[in-house]
């Protein structure tokens, strides 16, 4: 459920007409809700009672890289989530949108020791290891600092998640975590490892699951190996369960299991395990929550069908071109009337195609579109590419507005390059 609906005709946002935002802010932009993400913590959450997770109650650390805004992870902060994070850049953003550092876990394949030593100092909940040369290291950036760092092992459980194969992370041949079959062996390294505490075990299988056997499965491994674990003496008093729950981008296709029943098989998978649970949710809590609005530039008529050309493309919004990813395309100002479109942007490839021939609000000329459940991994993976700004992102809360990121200029984007001195003097010449 969204906060994106038709009144008196047009799209609105909450209680903002989306055209009153595309008229001051320009076109492409990024907007989203607060109601959206306000709502969807409180369904994240009640999805989740109930469940067995010691006294201070689950950790909800979101997966920053969904949408690193830093009014959306303030949000986020007064509602009381954490932040999972997967760079030191991650790591600052929440900090400095007030995510407190003991909420914080540090999740990701390639952590360097300067981003160990700045996690270390900020004192965050708990990293998230993911080789044993990882765990050497950290261990002896701690020893370095004097400090100690709690530690997990992220296992890859290799469950096949079904989802789409560059959103995969649990299978054997996916680079993350630790093999299952290695786990014991790293553990036990680990414990005499000087710089570390281990507390817990780490797993997350994929992104966009609409199913929830792979994760059911992966947890019950999971399960089974803090048993295995405790017996070889190692105190373990938390468990990471991830991300990954879909959400419905497609009307045609099955709705994606909802956060309560996600939560109840969690309830039924994860009982006696006597553990804190982290969960480390991005797009289910941002995915809906956020549209990108564009500007029709023209209908181009091409050999058998119409194209439609907006004024957004794969760099403000990449996920269709890498993933093949449905977003749904819907008029702001909508006649009622349908027709059939390939939607594309301005960029000099033909990857830059949003949908294909997909039947859709008729639009012409000047109308504008926007692209549905765009606020999980939209602003954040764009880029300049064909030297295009980074697009604006706008927050709405009930009547009210902000930008909460202007349109990067084209001055800017140039003037952060700069020429060698070889160059410089020829230009001045
Ligand atoms: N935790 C870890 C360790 C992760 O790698 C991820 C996502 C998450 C949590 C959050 O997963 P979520 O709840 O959002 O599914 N760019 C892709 C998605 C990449 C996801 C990467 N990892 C897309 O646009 O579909």
């Amino acid at each position: 459920m969204d906060h994106f609906e038709l009144r008196d005709g047009s799209l609105h946002a909450e209680d903002v007409a989306l055209a009153t935002i595309a008229d001051a802010v320009g076109t492409p932009t990024y907007v989203y809700s607060t109601a959206t993400i306000e709502r969807h913590v409180r369904v994240f959450r009640e999805g989740l009672e109930g469940v067995e997770s010691g006294p201070e109650g689950p950790l909800i650390a979101f997966a920053v890289k969904a949408n690193p805004n830093k009014a959306v992870l303030a949000t986020l902060a007064a509602a009381g989530f954490g932040a999972d994070v997967v760079s030191g850049g991650e790591l600052m953003r929440a900090r400095a949108a007030g995510i407190p550092a003991n909420k914080i876990v540090f999740s990701g394949v390639g952590k360097t020791a300067d981003e160990m030593a700045l996690a270390l100092r900020e004192g965050i909940f708990q990293f998230n290891l993911e080789s044993e040369p990882e765990a050497e290291m950290l261990s002896e950036v701690a020893t370095t600092l004097g400090l100690t760092a709690p530690v997990a092992f992220r296992v890859n459980p290799d469950v096949e998640a079904g989802t789409h194969a560059k959103i995969s992370t649990g299978g054997s041949e996916d680079k993350f975590g630790v093999p299952i079959s290695r786990a014991m062996a790293a553990y036990a390294r680990a414990a005499i490892l000087p710089g570390l505490t281990v507390q817990g075990v780490a797993v997350h299988i994929g992104s966009q699951l609409t199913d929830l056997g792979p994760s059911r499965a992966a947890f019950s491994r999971v399960g089974a190996l803090i048993a295995e674990l405790r017996a070889a003496g190692h105190s373990i008093a938390t468990a990471d369960l991830g991300g990954g729950l879909g959400v419905p981008y497609d009307p045609a296709k099955p709705v994606p299991p909802s956060p309560a029943e996600y939560g109840a098989m969690v309830r039924e998978v994860t009982a006696g395990w006597n553990v804190r649970l982290l969960f480390e949710p991005g797009r289910v809590i941002v995915g809906n929550a956020g549209v990108l609005l564009t500007r029709v530039i023209r209908v181009k008529q091409g050999e058998t069908q119409p194209f439609l050309i907006v004024d957004a493309a794969m760099n403000d919004l990449i996920r269709p071109s890498l993933y093949e990813a449905y977003h749904a395309i819907r008029a702001v100002t909508p006649t009622g009337a349908q027709f059939t479109a390939t939607v594309v942007g301005p960029i000099c490839e033909s990857g830059d195609t949003f949908a294909k021939r997909r039947t859709m609000d008729e639009v012409k000329d000047g109308d504008l579109v926007a692209f549905m459940t765009a606020g999980a991994y939209g602003a954040t993976m764009a880029s300049t590419y064909n030297s295009r700004g980074l697009t604006p992102e706008v927050m709405v809360s009930r009547h009210e507005w902000a930008i909460v990121r202007p349109r990067q200029t084209i001055e800017s984007l140039i003037s952060a390059d700069s020429l060698p001195a070889w160059l410089e003097k020829e230009t001045v010449a």
